[in-house]
């Protein structure tokens, strides 16, 4: 199908952008559930050398993929290697997965934009802060509320993602993620200021080994994967619209610094709240949507305003970070309908929005509802999750590092990721190496954890 590909119009955006599918609920809402209930500070050391060790290689590798094919993630390891057969199932999952994700995404996005609601309302501020927890279970309990809400953020991603990838992807990434760097400092330092906060703090800061499992490994990598979005095809579709000047490497150091940094300043922000509110911080799934009403209600009568004007921030935050995640989600869906059948990009964004709607409802029920079907004693949403994250996510980024490591030559490798010698290469055996026989080992060995645990 023959059609002209759009591009990122410079480095920065092309960073931006990449920032802005990497930086979302991965940060503000996953990352300090699961930091909670796999070990705390211990969970971040591991996570940060996952991330720099494991993940920014395979980023590296994504990008250079989707670059070099410049094809959707769906038809990139054909492209380069069309007599190749065998390479056809990535391209299959790359298209499945992302879908898979925002179907599940989009539930905690639209609990995102009820809450900001809720915020803009004043709703926290009413409410007694021993009683505020409990609005949570209340709204997902409820069998319409989660659906309309959820419903209304797939409806605004794809409204995004049909006006294009410069007129839509891009300038809404350029503005919003210079704001969400703003938007959650405020909120730390706020945070940090509270009475109490310092047991937070100490959480996330003094790191206590025994509190680490077999367990924390798989989790450390796969919440790395999951909030690099890598092993989604996501970054790889992004890749290909990457300029041949721009510096692969340099563009994806900086994604993943700004999203670990993200995620430590999201950690900050919350946790000093989850002590605060004298909440579990393994409480799971609701934690963020639990614990940060409290900071707000226990603000009580004394500073209305100033509680409103802070939630309405933090929830906005939320909201802005998961839709330019879940544009980059949807993108992959929407570029593939578009390259290979030529569907128009609105009538591919329908497509995507029947398909992910529907198995979205399903998750979302599994919240009230269809509570008690579960799937290996998980949840639908859940099971989703943890096989898309846990497993999905891994393999993907295992073929996608077999590909670049086996299947491409070094040479064109190399050309590739140093702009045919323009740029600085120095790099480049170090991250060869890992990419080829580091990457592998780490993500067969934590597969293997995580189906035998
Ligand atoms: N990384 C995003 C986040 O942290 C979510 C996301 C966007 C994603 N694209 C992805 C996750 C692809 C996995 C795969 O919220």
């Amino acid at each position: 199908m023959s059609h002209n590909r759009e591009n990122f119009g410079s480095l920065t955006t092309a960073i931006f952008a990449m920032a802005g599918s990497a930086i979302g609920l991965g940060n503000i809402w996953r990352f300090p559930y699961i930091v909670g209930e796999y070990g705390g500070a211990a969970f971040i050391l591991i996570y940060i050398l996952a991330t720099m060790l494991v993940s920014l290689p395979i980023f590296v590798a994504e990008v250079t993929l989707g670059r070099r094919s410049r094809s959707s993630a769906y038809g990139s390891m054909q492209k380069l290697r069309p007599d190749d057969r065998r390479w056809k199932l990535a391209g299959i999952m790359s298209v499945l997965i992302p879908m898979v994700i925002v179907s599940y995404y989009s539930v905690v996005g639209g609990w995102s934009v009820d809450y900001l609601g809720k915020a803009l309302a004043s709703e926290f501020i009413s409410e007694d802060p021993s009683t505020v927890s409990s609005l949570f279970g209340d709204f997902i309990s409820n069998p319409w509320l989660p659906l309309v809400m959820q419903m209304l953020f797939l409806l605004a991603t794809l409204v995004i993602v049909a006006l294009g990838v410069k007129s839509g992807i891009e300038k809404f990434s350029k503005y919003s993620i210079p704001v969400l760097f703003v938007l959650i400092l405020v909120m730390c330092i706020y945070s940090i200021s509270l009475p109490g906060a310092g047991q937070g703090v100490r959480y996330l800061l003094h790191p206590d080994f025994s509190q680490i499992s077999p367990r924390s490994f798989a989790y450390a990598l796969g919440q790395s994967f999951f909030s690099l979005s890598l092993g989604a095809g996501t970054i790889v579709t992004y890749g290909s619209y990457m300029r041949s000047r721009e510096n692969i490497i340099q563009t994806s150091a900086g994604t993943a610094v700004s999203d670990l940094l993200f995620a430590l300043l999201a950690g900050l922000a919350i946790m000093p709240a989850v002590f605060a509110a004298g909440i579990e911080p393994g409480a799971g799934p609701g934690l963020i949507f639990q614990t940060i009403p409290y900071i707000f209600s226990s603000m009580g009568a004394s500073m209305p305003v100033v509680g409103t004007v802070i939630s309405v921030v933090f929830f906005l935050t939320v909201v802005v970070a998961a839709l330019t995640s879940s544009i980059s989600l949807v993108e992959v869906g929407v570029a593939h309908l578009n390259e290979k059948y030529g569907l128009s990009r609105i009538k591919a964004c329908i497509v995507v929005f029947v398909l992910c709607s529907s198995l979205g409802v399903l998750c979302s029920l599994s919240f009230g509802p269809l509570s008690s079907f579960t799937i290996f004693g998980k949840t639908i949403f859940d099971f989703c999750d943890w096989l898309i994250s846990n497993m999905m996510m891994p393999l993907l980024a295992l073929i996608t590092t077999l590909f670049i490591g086996f299947a491409l030559k070094r040479s064109e490798v190399r050309d590739e990721i140093t702009n045919s010698g323009t740029v600085n290469g120095k790099v480049f055996p170090v991250f060869y190496f890992i990419l080829k026989w580091v990457a592998p080992v780490f993500i067969i060995v934590i597969m293997v954890t995580n189906f035998i645990l």
